[in-house]
């Protein structure tokens, strides 16, 4: 019998040149380099490209990879349309993944696996991805949505696209930390989906839109959205410790933006995004949701030590008091969350593509067996 790994914990897929994950030591490492220094010093396009390449970019490389990225920062007109007819109160996580399958079915080229045709999906979906969320934000609203700048960063562009005014330096940074934090990570559930469907050599497009339906998941992506209804509900710092209680206090209860199947320690991203999050709560004069956040995790490492366990914040916990900062609505973090992760969803692609097996796992068989058939009128 093929031995059973549930939810494949522990299970190698393949090797991997993009990226390491120690969860003992709570490191993160894209390509060599620790998360921590890159979300300190990097622009998110050198992370892009850092993932897509060897190694990071010298300067004459950045700025034609800049400057090609923005050459195709803009969605075709009828993708505006389509995001018009989706109805109002939709979540933008089902507007996005039904935008990247029209790219798909706008792209003449959509099905070529070979490398070059890959790699130019793969800008064209770093570019959009931006795009189509900043426009479906602004349709909703029943506003127009704002061609994109060829002069801004990915980062600034969806900030100015979101508005209509050019962002701060310091917003731009923000958001270009945000985007950086959230670019890779590893065989986690979004990506296995977008290798998996990749295997079959499907195209990209299909990948992407596979992937981008598991990252929507509360489990997954979707827990950046859950930890800021958490704490829309419970409203103040007096109501947090309740709170924790009584979602532990049901069966197989979680508390969102905590655990991870890998990390054992601090998840280094959310200790990079706490950071951020103290310093926009200090410069706004506006810090319920972050003392609320640092409550949070205090219960939770008390009630989790008392159980013997190690359940530290994850990425999605300290993201929700950052994005609200920055004027999201709660609905687009998520979406924010695949404008990053695309570029390492597609440094995947590249791999699989490149040395492709088909993923086939098994399932063990424990359903009945020896039945015979008998016509429906005797049943
Ligand atoms: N709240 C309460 N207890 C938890 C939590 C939590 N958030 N996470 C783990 N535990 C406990 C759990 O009780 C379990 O104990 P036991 O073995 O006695 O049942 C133990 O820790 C292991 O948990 P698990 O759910 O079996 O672990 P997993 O590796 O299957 O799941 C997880 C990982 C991320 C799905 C889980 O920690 C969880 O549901 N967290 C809340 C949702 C969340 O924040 N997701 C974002 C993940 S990180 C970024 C991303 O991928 O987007």
């Amino acid at each position: 019998m093929a031995e059973i790994h549930r939810g494949l914990a522990d299970v190698a897929i393949d090797t991997s040149q993009v990226c390491n994950i120690d969860g003992e030591r709570g490191e993160l490492i894209y390509r060599g380099y620790d998360i921590r220094e890159l979300a300190d010093k990097a622009s998110y396009e050198e992370v892009v490209y850092l993932l897509w390449n060897d190694d990071l970019p010298t300067s004459t490389q950045l700025a034609s990879f800049r400057a090609d990225l923005a050459q195709i920062f803009a969605v075709p007109a009828s993708v505006h349309d389509a995001l018009s007819v989706v109805p109002q109160g939709v979540a933008p996580m089902h507007a996005l993944r039904t935008a990247v399958s029209m790219l798909g079915s706008l792209d003449l080229d959509a099905d070529g696996v070979d490398d070059a045709n890959v790699r130019r999906i793969g800008m064209r979906l770093v570019a959009q991805l931006p795009t189509v969320v900043a426009a479906f934000q602004r349709i909703r609203a029943g506003l127009e949505p704002i061609a994109p700048r060829a002069d801004l960063s990915v980062a600034g562009n969806f900030l100015y696209m979101l508005t209509g005014e050019e962002p701060t330096e310091a917003a731009t940074r923000v958001m270009d930390v945000a985007l950086v934090l959230h670019a890779e990570h590893g065989s986690n559930a979004s990506t296995f989906v977008a290798r998996s469907v990749a295997s079959t050599l499907s195209d990209v497009y299909s990948s992407i839109t596979a992937a981008i339906g598991s990252l929507k998941g509360p489990l997954h992506g979707g827990a950046n959205e859950a930890v800021m209804k958490a704490l829309e509900k419970i409203g103040d710092l007096a109501g947090v410790e309740q709170h924790v209680l009584d979602v532990l206090g049901k069966p197989g209860g979680r508390v969102m933006g905590f655990g991870h199947r890998v990390y054992r320690v601090l998840d280094p991203r959310a200790m990079v995004l706490r950071k951020v999050a103290e310093k926009l709560a200090a410069e706004s004069g506006d810090s319920l949701y972050f003392d609320m956040s640092l409550e949070m995790e205090r219960v939770m490492e008390r009630e989790m030590s008392a159980r013997g366990k190690q359940v530290r914040p994850n990425v999605d916990f300290f993201s929700a008091s950052v994005y609200r900062m920055l004027g999201f609505p709660t609905d687009m973090y998520t979406p924010v969350f695949a404008v990053a992760r695309i570029s390492g969803w597609m440094a995947h692609l590249y791999e699989q593509y490149a040395d492709n097996r088909l993923m086939r796992p098994r399932l063990v068989y424990q359903g009945p067996t020896g039945r015979k058939f008998r016509p429906v009128e005797d049943r």
